[in-house]
Order: C-alpha cells, then structure tokens, then sequence
C-alpha cells in the first residue's frame, strides 16, 4: 500500500526523487513556486534533460501516483511525508542560502495537523535540521507534531534515476524512532527488493547487487555523510588531475596510472578521471560549505581549500595549454564542443566548459560552441559572445581547432576523418580524454589531452612528441572547410 508523499521544489532532485517514490508505488505530490515550471510539467514537459526521467514521469502520472499541488498547504495536508528539495545555491561568501529551506520549513509549520515527518532532501550544513525544527516551532508546529529527518541524496544528474532505484546506500538521519519507522517504510520497496522482480523496473546497473542498504545515523551524522561523501569524490578528481600534471611534466600516461591505483580495492577506479576540473551544481557549493562548516567548528580543514585551488588551476591550465597549441589564441577560431558540466546534462551550472569559453573569448577567440543537450540554457549565459553549430561538424567547419570539454558519449563516437576534413587546421584539444591517442594519430589530427604525452600524425617534424606549432603549421596544408555538414 503506497503512502502519501509530498515533494516540495521540482528542481533536479527534487522531481528525480518524486518520479521515483511514485514508481515504488507512493502517491506523490509535487509542488514549485515557479509557476512557469508548474505550467510546463502539467502540460506533461519535462524541463531537465535527464534519462528515464520521462518514461517515470508519463507513466505515473498516467497511473494517478505522481500529481502536482498547487500549493504546499495543499501538499502538506494530505501528505505524512514532506521531502524539502528546493535549492540551496551558494551566497558570495561560500555559505549555502538556506532561506528556501526556512521559507518551506515556516509554509510547512501553518498546516501541519496530525504527525508529519519533514525530510531534508537538499543539501544542507550539518545541524541544519535543528533550525528547521526551530522554525516549525516559531511557526506554530507544535514540537511533538512532527520530526525532522535527513536524507541526502546521491543522485548524478544524467544517472540520476538509476541511483536512486539502485542506490550503493540509502541514509537515514533519524533522531526519533517515528522518522525512521516511516522513511524505512518509504525505502521498503528496495530493501526488501520487491521493486526488483517487478516487470516494469528500469534496467538494473551491472555492478547492483541489491536489495538496497538502508543506514539509520543520527540527523547530524547524515547531513555530515553528505558532505564528507563529496568532498571526498572531489578530493579524488583533484587528486587525479595533480597526478596527470605531473604525468604530462615527466611524459608519463595518466591512463596507465589511473589503472595501476584504481585496481587497489582500497582505492576503487572510480572519480579517477582527469579532465578539466569538476562542476556543477553539488561539487563547487558544496566543497565550499563544508570548508565554512569546519572552520565555524574551529577545526584546520586545510585539505579542501586545497582541492577547491587545485581544481581551480585545472581549468587555468587547460587554457594555457590551449594557448601554447595555438600559439596565439586571439583571432583564431576554436570549435569548442561541450557546454554541460559533465556528459548526460543539460545543465551548465558552475561548468567548468563554460568558465574556459568565456576566458578563450576574452582572449579574443572566436568561439563555436555546440552540446548535445545544453545549448538552450547556455544561450542565457553566453548570449552573443559566442556562435552555436547544430553539429559537432557544423561548429568545427573552417576552425583552427577543436577543443573537447564535456564527456558526451556523442563526441568520442564522432567520425574523425570528417573532422580533420572540417578543420582548418588539424589540431584537437580533448579536456576529458574522450579520445584514444592512436585514433586521432591515425586520422592525422595532433593530439593534447589531459596527462598523456602530445600525438602528432607521422608526417610531423618532432622529435619528442611535443609538435610546436610553428612546425606544424610549416607541413601543414589548409584545408578547405566543410560548409555545414548537419544540412
Ligand atoms: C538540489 C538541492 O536542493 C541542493 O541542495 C543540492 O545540492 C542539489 O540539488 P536542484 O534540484 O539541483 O537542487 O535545484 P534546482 O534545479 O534549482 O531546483 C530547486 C527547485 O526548487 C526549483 O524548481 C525552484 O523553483 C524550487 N523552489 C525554490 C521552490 O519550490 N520554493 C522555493 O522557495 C525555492
Ligand atoms: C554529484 C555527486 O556525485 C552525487 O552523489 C550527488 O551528491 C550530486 O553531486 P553530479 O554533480 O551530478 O553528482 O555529478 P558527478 O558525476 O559527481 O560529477 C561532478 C563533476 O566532477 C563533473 O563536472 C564531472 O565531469 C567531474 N568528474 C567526475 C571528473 O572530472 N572526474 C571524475 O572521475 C568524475
């Protein structure tokens, strides 16, 4: 028998986390004060671009589970589960803006009524739940009619709906037994692992074993899991990244390394990928939170300003290494293929793609850009500075070279003779190594990626591997550039 579920903000994860309580069989509320995004989402649009989330969406609304409410008031009273997933973007001094957290938190408190049970879904500073539980109370929520429980999510956008059906775990901060009998409840159909055997769940990921592990912790001990988890997925990817700066000083493949650390079981292979840096909406704010959150605490937490500066420098020297294969960057033309923060997104929030763009264009580069799924929300950012090609091929037509900044599974498919035949002059510049080395060696194309040695086509007069431009460009050949080729 499904419960009554109410989610407030359909944002990313606020309408993942709605479609998915719905297909476990709850009756699912969803409520925004966006009216625009409501608007859309009752026409049956889905305003994110993230897999599978459409076929949830249609068929449980179809099936009368998933509804949206017009108000929290209306949300609230028919609910014993209220899920808070607005924002909580960060403010200039690096604290996260709680205050749509507070302004749920007192919406909430006026229609409480019989026992509720208030989630923190959003990302928020440990101790956050005792301040919502304060503001209930200044609100008028009487303390024993409702409990406040956290739980994180670790949702990937573009997976995101598979980690929440197939979650590695599920954490419960509960300080009171109810909270947690009902979140248990909530979580049932996956730890019991009866959503599995049922015909119409979403593919499960090779490396599930399931059912799902549910963790009950303290409210305090679940806020911290959430944070301590992404600093340290960050503290990975900056890890990383300083290793292939030091593969690319000494010549040595950051590929290889990666393999050779990642097969320790101490370590694990994933969050090993290097690349530009790391975005988006979670990493960047919350790395900053929690560096606010230990220093309120007193405490020497030197470490994350260190991967907040590392990741920082990743993106510098990916502009610097785009500058030294072009030599000048003024005037040239660069096809720069990613716009999202990573591949599988629409979104562009904190994208490290986007921060390289600007600084190419302050340069005064001219740059094309193109994404499979993000060059509406990049227009907002970029407005004119910038062209937009329908195609990767489009945007590489008559460019001095390709740079690659989001790992889209579209571009590292992409035919390379094409490109080399579209680009004026033959040089690619991949930030995610979406590339093998051999491949573009092979279609004739010079070849910088993130810490591996540089590949240059034969033909080419270099000694060490690192082609200059000046040599390249001597025995290269201009090549006529393809008009459009998405026409
Ligand atoms: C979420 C979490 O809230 C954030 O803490 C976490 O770190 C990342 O994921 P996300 O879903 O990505 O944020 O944010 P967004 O897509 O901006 O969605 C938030 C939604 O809440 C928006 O649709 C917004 O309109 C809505 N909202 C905001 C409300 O409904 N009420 C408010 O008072 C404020
Ligand atoms: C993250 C968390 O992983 C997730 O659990 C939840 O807390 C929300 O925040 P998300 O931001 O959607 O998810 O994406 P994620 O896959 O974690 O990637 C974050 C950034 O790191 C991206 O810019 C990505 O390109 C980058 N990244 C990731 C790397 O540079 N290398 C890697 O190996 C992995």
């Amino acid at each position: 028998m499904g419960m009554k579920l109410a989610v407030v903000g359909s944002g990313y994860v606020g309408l993942v986390a709605g479609a998915c309580l719905a297909e476990l069989g709850h009756d699912v509320l969803l409520v925004d004060n966006d009216p625009d995004k409501m608007a859309m989402l009752l026409r049956g649009e889905i305003p994110i671009h993230e897999q599978h989330l459409p076929e949830l969406m249609s068929r449980n609304r179809l099936q009368g589970r998933l509804r949206f409410a017009d108000s929290i008031a209306d949300a609230v009273k028919s609910s014993s589960v209220i899920f808070i997933a607005v924002g909580t973007p960060a403010l200039v001094n690096g604290a996260p803006d709680l205050s749509y957290v507070e302004a749920v938190a007192s919406a909430v408190a006026q229609h409480v009524g019989e026992f509720k049970v208030i989630v923190e879904k959003s990302t928020v500073p440990v101790l956050t739940h005792q301040e919502i539980g304060k503001v209930m109370m200044l609100n008028g929520a009487p303390a024993e009619s409702f409990e406040v429980v956290s739980n994180p999510e670790f949702l990937r956008e573009g997976t995101a709906v598979t980690d929440f059906l197939f979650p590695d775990r599920i954490v419960v901060g509960a300080d009171g037994e109810r909270g947690a009998a009902l979140l248990r409840k909530v979580y049932e159909p996956l730890t019991s692992g009866a959503y599995y055997s049922q015909g119409e769940a979403i593919p499960r990921p090779a490396t599930f074993c399931g059912p799902a592990r549910l963790l009950v912790t303290s409210a305090k001990s679940a806020e911290l899991i959430k944070h301590a988890s992404n600093s340290f997925l960050a503290m990975k990817i900056s890890f990383i990244n300083a290793i292939a700066n030091m593969c690319e000083a000494v010549g040595a493949d950051v590929q290889e390394v990666c393999e050779g650390i990642g097969a320790d079981s101490r370590i694990g292979e994933r969050f090993l990928r290097p690349g530009i840096g790391y975005g988006g909406s979670c990493f960047p704010k919350d790395l900053l939170a929690f560096r606010l959150v230990a220093e309120e605490c007193g405490l020497e937490f030197g470490l994350l300003n260190e991967v907040i500066k590392l990741n920082e420098y990743q993106r510098c020297r990916f502009v610097r290494k785009v500058r030294s294969a072009l030599w000048n960057v003024k005037g040239k033309k660069i096809a720069a293929l990613g716009l999202a923060f990573k591949g599988g997104t629409d979104d562009i929030r904190e994208s490290p793609a986007i921060a390289i763009i600007q600084a190419l264009c302050n340069e005064g580069a001219e740059v094309v850009v193109y994404d499979p799924k993000a060059m509406e929300r990049a227009k907002c950012v970029l407005q004119d500075k910038v062209h937009y090609a329908s195609s990767a091929y489009e945007a590489c037509a008559g460019a001095h070279a390709m740079v690659v900044l989001t790992d889209w599974r579209e571009f590292a498919e992409l035919d390379l003779a094409l490109i080399r035949r579209a680009l004026r002059h033959p040089i690619v510049i991949d930030g995610r190594n979406v590339f093998r080395r051999e491949q573009m060696v092979a279609a004739g194309l010079h070849y910088y990626s993130i810490g591996r040695p540089t590949a240059a086509p034969a033909k080419s007069s270099q000694s060490d591997g690192q082609a200059t431009v000046g040599e390249m460009l001597k025995e290269m050949r201009a090549i006529e550039p393809v008009p459009n080729l998405s026409a």
